[in-house]
């Protein structure tokens, strides 16, 4: 190459006139006047008009027509006004164009399997095949750049406040978190694995037992979950540990956070302090512990009313210590048959045995269950739900557990159906107090509900033999418009308490010390009070640019299968490289666990 670039594709206006330029990019289109061809020419800064006249060169005129679109090259011209009527105001450099006086083609494209323009009608199959091609697209390279903006508003925040940024190991030993681990063989040691970290919990506890009080990562963790629009294999946290600090104080700064990257990103003021609810409000108000609060729509308890209410389904419900709750719609009154049919099949779906609807048009009061209803349990159930002429009710009988989760998932699809939703809102939520231990009725024990270092809150640490399920944790959630953008907890940092903690998962002592021997004995040596926190980096960028899926704020992301179809990884590997790791595989375990991955 022998040009030397002076200025970007985006960079060029009328202050620039009659000067003479050398840009470098793509060829986006041609467009072929006869006499005149025009070839726009791309880069990440953005788009400029050249004019290639064969009156000027025909030589040069000759190469444009010729030159296929997505080939690389290198213009050099004058940049001159265009003519009044063919200003482009939607374009930054719509004011000019640059009259060209050399050329050099820097490499051919292929006929791309795609044009780059229309990559939103093609499948996203093919576009992850060629990722490359994709993301030369405007709106992807803007996505990536506001991704590389918020993690620069990250660290800047983070050590402007005396953070520092700390790397942990990749390959580690396997301690169980919530997911499934992805494990690497090792060469030197057949039979045994490195486990890639699901998060850095325990390295991050270790720096703050170490001293360093003030700890943050921009940084992989890897899971073999059941993938959807926003879970990745491998995705990214923004990880936080500090010494010394109440949960308040974790929260405060967590906002403050979120404020600068807000400002930096994108220009905008968030409120000063975020909402907090504890998580029993939010299951009981909204039947979620990452509450979209942006609308109303919350679950109301019928229960009171069951009893008497002459459904049984109802009454017995309740006497068996269950609940009835429901939901009023706001001019659901239109809710067709079929509809409500689809909405029982969804509450069918999260567990329910049915969905009662109940449709208010005009004193009338219509359902499949009004013949059983008094009409005393009518006024009531009215009155409860606040519904008026025009609303559907739709309830639910079960265990609350079910009717949190069927209503909640009924409150959001509906929410979205009716437009109850003013997608301009930010609304931020704190959620707190969420349980520390969760029931696994298969398994009858206990499990950690955030993760086995979760701090008890004081109050509740006496309930460790009497009560655990009502134990709740200093455990937080950071919620934003319905989706769980992080989590973290105050830890616990003494050996007593931990030892609890672990006897109520059922775990021996011997276990302990297999699992998490060198975290336990740290903790003999002096341990801080510790707590933190992970954001969910992928989760955030997808919202700072109004995706809702994080496939497209991340470069070179897996499939909801878990494959790159770029590279076609998980691929097999040679003989010899089994043999030298000491395995061996068994034919018929080739092939994908399709169970483990819905589309
Ligand atoms: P947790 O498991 O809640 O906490 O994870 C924190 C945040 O990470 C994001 N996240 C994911 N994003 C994309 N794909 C995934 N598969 C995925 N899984 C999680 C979510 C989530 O809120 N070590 C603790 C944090 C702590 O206690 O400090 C942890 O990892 O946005
Ligand atoms: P059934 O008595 O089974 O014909 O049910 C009458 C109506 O009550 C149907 O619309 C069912 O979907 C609904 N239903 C049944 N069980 C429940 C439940 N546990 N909670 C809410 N609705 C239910």
């Amino acid at each position: 190459m022998e040009l030397t670039r002076t200025h970007t594709c985006g960079q060029l206006k009328k202050s620039l006139l009659d000067q003479t330029v050398c840009i470098m990019g793509w060829v986006n289109s041609r467009r072929d006047h006869g006499n005149i061809v025009f070839l726009d020419i791309r880069d990440r800064y953005g788009v400029t008009q050249t004019v290639f006249n064969s009156e000027k060169s025909t030589a040069l005129h000759k190469e444009a027509r010729h030159l296929k679109p997505e080939s690389t090259v290198a213009i050099t011209g004058q940049v001159c006004a265009r003519p009044s009527h063919l200003v482009n105001p939607n374009m930054a450099t719509g004011e000019i164009e640059v009259e060209v006086t050399g050329l050099e083609i820097l490499s051919v494209s292929k006929t791309p399997p795609f044009t780059i323009d229309q990559r939103q009608d093609i499948g996203e199959d093919l576009r992850l095949t060629y990722r490359y091609l994709d993301l030369r697209h405007p709106k992807m390279q803007r996505n990536l750049i506001m991704r590389h903006k918020a993690a620069q508003a990250t660290r800047s925040f983070l050590n402007e406040n005396d953070f520092l940024e700390i790397e942990t190991p990749f390959l580690m030993k396997r301690t169980p978190e919530g997911a499934r681990d992805y494990l690497v063989p090792s060469r030197l040691y057949n039979g045994k694995f490195y486990a890639l970290p699901q998060s850095p919990q325990i390295y991050k506890q270790l720096l703050m037992l170490a001293g360093y009080d003030r700890y943050y990562q921009i940084v992989k963790c890897f899971r073999d979950e059941d993938l959807r629009s926003d879970r990745q294999p491998e995705f990214t946290q923004i990880d936080i540990e500090t010494s010394f600090l109440r949960q308040d104080q974790i929260l405060e700064f967590t906002e403050g956070l979120m404020r600068r990257v807000y400002r930096d990103v994108l220009g905008v003021e968030l409120e000063s302090t975020f909402p907090r609810m504890t998580y029993q409000e939010a299951m009981a108000r909204y039947g979620s512990d990452k509450p979209d609060i942006r609308f109303d729509m919350e679950l109301t308890d019928l229960s009171s009313v069951a009893a008497e209410s002459g459904f049984k389904v109802f009454a017995d419900t309740v006497a068996a210590g269950g609940q009835v709750k429901a939901i009023a719609v706001k001019g659901g009154e239109k809710l067709s048959r079929s509809r409500l049919d689809k909405l029982t099949g969804i509450a069918r779906k999260f567990g329910a045995k049915g969905l009662v609807w109940i449709k208010l048009s005009r004193g009338n009061f219509k359902s499949p269950i009004a013949k059983f209803l008094t009409d005393r349990a009518k006024s009531d159930i009215i009155k409860l739900t606040g519904a008026v002429s025009g609303d559907v009710i739709l309830a639910v009988a079960d265990r609350p557990a079910i009717v949190a989760e069927a209503l909640g998932r009924l409150r959001l699809e509906l929410g979205k159906e009716l437009k109850l939703i003013d997608e301009n809102k930010l609304c931020f939520l704190w959620v707190t107090e969420f349980p520390l231990l969760e029931r696994d009725e298969e398994e009858e024990r206990w499990t950690a509900m955030h993760h086995p270092f979760t701090a008890p809150m004081e109050e509740d640490a006496s309930l460790f033999e009497t009560d655990p399920g009502a134990i709740r944790a200093q455990a937080y959630d950071l919620v934003l418009n319905g989706v769980e953008l992080g989590g973290g907890s105050v830890r616990i940092h003494r050996r007593e308490v931990q030892d609890k903690m672990f006897h109520a998962l059922g775990m021996t002592q011997e276990e302990t010390e297999e699992k998490f021997g060198f975290l336990l004995n740290a903790f003999d040596y002096g341990a801080p009070p510790h707590g933190g926190i992970a954001l969910g980096f992928d989760r955030l960028t997808a919202l700072l640019v109004g995706e809702d899926n994080i496939r497209q704020v991340i470069a070179f992301p897996k499939t909801n299968r878990a494959l790159s179809l770029m590279d076609g990884s998980p691929s097999e590997v040679e003989p010899g490289l089994l043999e030298e790791l000491g395995l061996l595989i068994k034919p018929k375990e080739y092939g994908i666990r399709s169970a483990d991955y819905a589309d």
